[in-house]
């Protein structure tokens, strides 16, 4: 059944556990990750980010995704995730769509805080709930390096941003970056414990493929409620298409053997985030 954000992070915080949002690129891994959901008893978060429009078109993924959503045996929210483009997001709200994320954390405070605010008025009118950034949780190889620490968000600055903008749940930049990390990542863990005390609205964590098990335990410990992970499904798929061309597996076994090793990775990151049978 289809949820709003809310009410699965809601859950999630009274439980003191994550909710994952998996994000899709294609059928297997819508299929991955609904089969994995279900088969924890577990919440989950279906989302499509708006950089992977171009792989997988809108008009596509949310037939595709309401679909899921609607005959699902668990709570599904529908995600767009990332949007910094207003009528794409719009349009997610308007296709059905539980939630959006606005993304205005590689632009001024001000800046992301009117247009987080905008987003929040529209989507708020149409029943959607949004996620908002604050900090910048940037790009493994790009973001990682220097003085990244700049980057990541500061405690004082968190209530504010909620209060100004009207957001309901918020993304924390505590030293993960998207995609393959090149070096090992170091969470600042005070930093987040600091958040966490403070903040009126759930936190989510940006880039979880590729954190340790540890990672996961103790940012769930530290009060995080939303974990997205995109990356290490993809790894995945690319792991077993590769194998089955070695080995002369046929394409059909190939597409179902994709999506097999899409629901693994996901039922993993669920026992961690400890949502199974949360349902
Ligand atoms: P990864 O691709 O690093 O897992 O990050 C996913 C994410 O944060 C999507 O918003």
């Amino acid at each position: 059944m289809l949820v709003s954000l809310k009410d699965i992070l809601k859950k999630a915080n009274e439980g003191k556990y994550a909710v994952g949002l998996f994000n899709m690129l294609n059928l297997e891994m819508a299929r991955g990750i609904i089969e994995a959901a279900e088969e924890e008893a577990s919440p989950v978060i279906l989302g499509v980010a708006e950089v992977h429009l171009p792989i997988i078109p809108f008009e596509y993924a949310s037939i595709i995704m309401t679909h899921i959503a609607r005959n699902a045996s668990v709570p599904v929210c529908l995600h767009f995730d990332h949007g910094t483009d207003f009528d794409k997001i719009m349009a997610a709200a308007d296709a059905g769509f539980s939630s959006v994320m606005y993304d205005g954390s590689a632009l001024p405070y001000e800046e992301n805080v009117r247009n987080t605010r905008r987003v929040c008025e529209a989507a708020h009118a149409k029943g959607v709930d949004v996620e908002a950034e604050l900090g910048h949780v940037g790009t493994a190889g790009v973001d990682d390096s220097g003085d990244y620490e700049s980057m990541y968000t500061e405690a004082e600055q968190v209530n504010k941003f909620i209060d100004a903008t009207g957001v309901d749940a918020l993304a924390v930049a505590i030293g993960t970056v998207h995609g393959q990390y090149r070096k090992t990542p170091h969470l600042d863990l005070n930093r987040l414990a600091n958040i966490y005390k403070i903040s009126k609205r759930p936190l989510v964590l940006h880039g979880g493929s590729g954190l340790s098990d540890d990672d996961f335990i103790n940012t769930v410990k530290g009060g995080i409620r939303k974990v997205n992970i995109c990356t290490e499904m993809c790894l995945a798929e690319n792991r077993v298409y590769g194998e089955g061309f070695q080995s002369g597996r046929s394409f059909e076994a190939n597409v179902v053997a994709a999506k097999d090793a899409v629901k693994e990775v996901v039922k993993n990151k669920i026992r961690l985030f400890g949502s199974s049978a949360k349902a």
